[in-house]
């Protein structure tokens, strides 16, 4: 597995196809699904490569960014292990010069749910994606479907700025009790974490319910305990994310829930019946 700090050093030539997993690091068993997607898309011969970059331009608040973890040594003998070929891990200082002035901007997509509460976060995430890719030149790279607001709006951009890149969604990896696999889990109390499941319980079920009204109250009333309180709770189109998805086309009931400080997010497809 070749590390590399310098993003200039890219430039030297992988076996193609290249397939990326751009992640922030502190990798867990979902990041590792997704390595797995991008081997099979890349074949035997191959590039997976891996970018750990904690990115400062997409956080909104100082102390999250302080707070984010950076376990980088477990973190390479993990892609190790898992097979990768290729990691960058940069310093912020190699990857912004300090006088930068261009910036992608997402102007729709990123107006609604973790957008809203989040101004900027999904232009700091589309400019070092965007980057990423001028760098690795990838011919695919894996996105998570728990982030699927991230995911429509990458797909956006490439779409919109013509990138000549394939972008991979891969499902939500769970924790066997269907908690979402994510980083900020760490930082929940036991009974924060015993208490969180029922987030995805009560999206499941709920998603089961004949409109839009049902399924939001349903979802509302299963998720709500004295330990947590709900940021958004919507019904929304798939690809637009608009909150009323014409009935007919693919919808999600999306919800974002603060455990204290912790913010997690989760989703469950609904038939294209509902709405
Ligand atoms: P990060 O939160 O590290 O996530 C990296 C990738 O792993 C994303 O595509 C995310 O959707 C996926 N992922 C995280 N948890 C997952 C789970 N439980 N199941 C499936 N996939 C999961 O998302 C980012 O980093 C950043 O915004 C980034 C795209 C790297 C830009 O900085």
């Amino acid at each position: 597995m070749r590390v590399v700090t310098d993003p200039a050093e890219l430039r030297q030539a992988s076996p193609p196809p290249l397939v990326l997993v751009p992640t922030m690091g502190a990798l867990h068993a979902g990041h590792l699904a997704l390595v797995r997607r991008a081997r099979e898309a890349a074949g035997p011969d191959g590039t997976v490569a891996v970018s750990i970059f904690v990115n400062p331009i997409q956080f909104d608040r100082a102390a999250d960014l302080e707070a984010y973890p950076r376990p980088l040594e477990a973190d390479l003998d993990r892609c190790r292990e898992a097979g990768v070929d290729l990691v960058l891990a940069p310093q912020a200082g190699a990857m912004y010069p300090p006088d930068r002035s261009v910036t992608v901007l997402e102007t729709s997509l990123s107006k609604t749910l973790c957008g809203a509460t989040r101004p900027g976060h999904f232009d700091g995430v589309c400019t070092v994606v965007l980057k990423l890719f001028n760098l690795f030149r990838p011919a695919a790279a894996v996105f998570g479907e728990k982030d699927f607001q991230q995911l429509a709006i990458i797909r956006r951009m490439v779409r919109d700025l013509d990138v000549p890149v394939d972008i991979i969604p891969f499902p939500t990896v769970r924790e066997a009790d269907g908690l979402a696999m994510s980083s900020r889990n760490l930082r929940l109390s036991q009974e924060q974490r015993a208490d969180a499941p029922r987030i995805h319980r009560s999206l499941r079920h709920a998603a089961g319910r004949p409109d839009r009204e049902a399924m939001v109250a349903a979802a509302r009333e299963g998720i709500e305990s004295p330990l947590n309180r709900i940021d958004y709770l919507e019904l929304v189109d798939a690809e637009t994310l608009q909150p009323h998805p014409d009935p007919g086309r693919r919808a999600l009931l999306a919800a974002a829930v603060f455990y204290g400080e912790v913010r997690l997010i989760d989703n469950q497809p609904v038939a294209p019946a509902a709405g």
